[in-house]
């Protein structure tokens, strides 16, 4: 998807007024513009959504609802969030859209204060296995004042064994059950976690934050039908600004919103509600459904160039936006691999793998995705050469060739120069 670039001076009042801000600034477009950006979770967003980001609609409070607000001079902000939770209602196909929440984490502890008590038991997939802290994990404040108990993936699969998910909700009876991770290169089968729940009489939270672009495209099946709450980040595929949203069928919005505001936040970020209006109105074209699509192309084909220089994916590949590389037989532990990559101009971050012996801050895989560079048009014919790009880069690193890494990072900046970034300016000055 192209969209217009900003002007040459693309912050003037910025720079005008704070130089030392404007050129950090400036610098990070330099990086986003000349680096090849494969952190799964990250993207960039459209020149629209950034102008949106940016206007007056963030000098104004709006504590409450959409017609029942505790601030006066709602006029437009209340039209605003309609806008962006009736578009959210029609691309997902669900009866209920709440866009407060401020980001993923704080729409996750939503759902606990609606639909559990402190001390409940809560079933989330590990955090080690591609979990998210929220799902009830110990360091979380999900997992320090509730019960988290977790599931994981197959040894021999690398993929979640949903006879095991339902045993353990058999025996542990909680009151949420979530699925859905950070780390997960599979498609969630949202029917057969909805059985699970309906059984044990559980909440099924799907959470979506990592693929919702691609269910808004239809890349991955909608989890709209089965789910009781689905919660999203709006700020990954779905290429909108930093951001979240609970999504439910009309029976549970009441709890729900009432969780949000006044439960757990106070006024709504109104800026970045149209700025998610925006991204949405956008994701609802039909060459969004283009991109989603390609996204799980690129990414197929550089599990496949990866496969073919001998690499292990968990899982063997991927149906998503994501690919968990395991370095164990490489010889390089992740953070290595991760931090050589960098200076290579290949962003990505280190993960665990399932059944790591390593220990998470020095684990022994990467995670890479392909919804940045999809967005400034890559194509499958590039992912041989980024597989290259990556195997020389692993190699350099466990030879401490630098040289090599420079090398790669002038490749790597002749390419991207050639694929303008969404709402950069072109070429990367700023
Ligand atoms: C599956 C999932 N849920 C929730 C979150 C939390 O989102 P945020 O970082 O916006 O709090 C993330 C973020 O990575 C995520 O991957």
């Amino acid at each position: 998807m192209t969209t217009p670039a900003h002007p040459s001076v693309p912050h003037p009042a910025l720079a005008a007024a704070d130089p030392e801000l404007a050129a950090l600034v400036g610098a990070e477009e330099r990086l986003q513009s000349t680096t090849l950006r494969m952190i799964a979770s990250e993207n960039y967003v459209s020149a629209a959504v950034l102008e949106a980001t940016g206007t007056v609609l963030q000098n104004k409070y709006s504590e409450g609802y959409s017609g029942k607000r505790y601030y006066e001079g709602q006029q437009n902000i209340d039209l605003v969030e309609n806008l962006a939770a009736d578009r959210a209602k029609r691309l997902f196909g669900v009866e209920h859209a709440n866009v407060q929440p401020y980001s993923g984490s704080p729409a996750n502890l939503a759902v606990y204060l609606a639909f559990a008590e402190p001390g409940d038991t809560v079933l989330g997939m590990s955090l080690p296995m591609g979990g998210h802290l929220t799902h009830g994990w110990g360091v979380s404040a999900t997992g320090k004042w509730f019960k988290g108990v977790s599931y994981g993936v197959r040894r021999d699969t690398g993929c979640t064994d949903l006879d095991e998910v339902r045993d353990i909700a058999r025996k542990e009876r909680p009151k949420i059950i979530f699925c859905g991770g950070t780390a997960v290169p599979r498609t969630i089968d949202f029917a057969a976690f909805a059985e699970i729940a309906r059984e044990v009489d559980a909440v099924l939270v799907a959470d979506i934050a990592h693929i919702a672009g691609l269910v808004a495209g239809g890349a991955h099946p909608s989890p709209a039908p089965y789910a009781d709450v689905i919660s999203t980040t709006t700020h990954k595929t779905l290429r909108g600004p930093r951001g979240a949203m609970l999504m439910a069928r009309a029976t549970r919005a009441k709890a729900l919103d009432k969780a949000v505001f006044p439960g757990l936040q106070g006024g709504p970020h109104n800026h970045t509600t149209a700025a998610i209006a925006v991204a949405l109105h956008e994701a609802a074209q039909p060459a969004f459904r283009d991109y989603a699509h390609a996204v799980v192309a690129n990414a197929k084909a550089l599990a496949d160039a990866l496969l073919a220089r001998g690499y292990d994916l968990v899982s063997g590949g991927t149906d998503n936006h994501l690919i968990l590389l395991d370095l164990t037989s490489r010889d390089v532990p992740g953070k290595t691999a991760a931090k050589a990559l960098d200076r290579a101009g290949i962003v990505v971050n280190y993960n665990t793998v399932p059944y790591d012996p390593r220990k998470p801050f020095d684990p022994s895989g990467m995670r890479i995705g392909t919804p940045s560079l999809t967005s400034r048009g890559l194509t499958p014919d590039h992912m041989p050469t980024v597989a290259d790009w990556i195997d020389r880069g692993i190699r350099a690193a466990h030879a401490a060739d630098e040289e090599t890494l420079t090398t790669i990072r002038s490749e790597v900046a002749d390419l991207m120069a050639a694929y303008p970034a969404p709402g950069l300016p072109v070429g990367g000055e700023g």
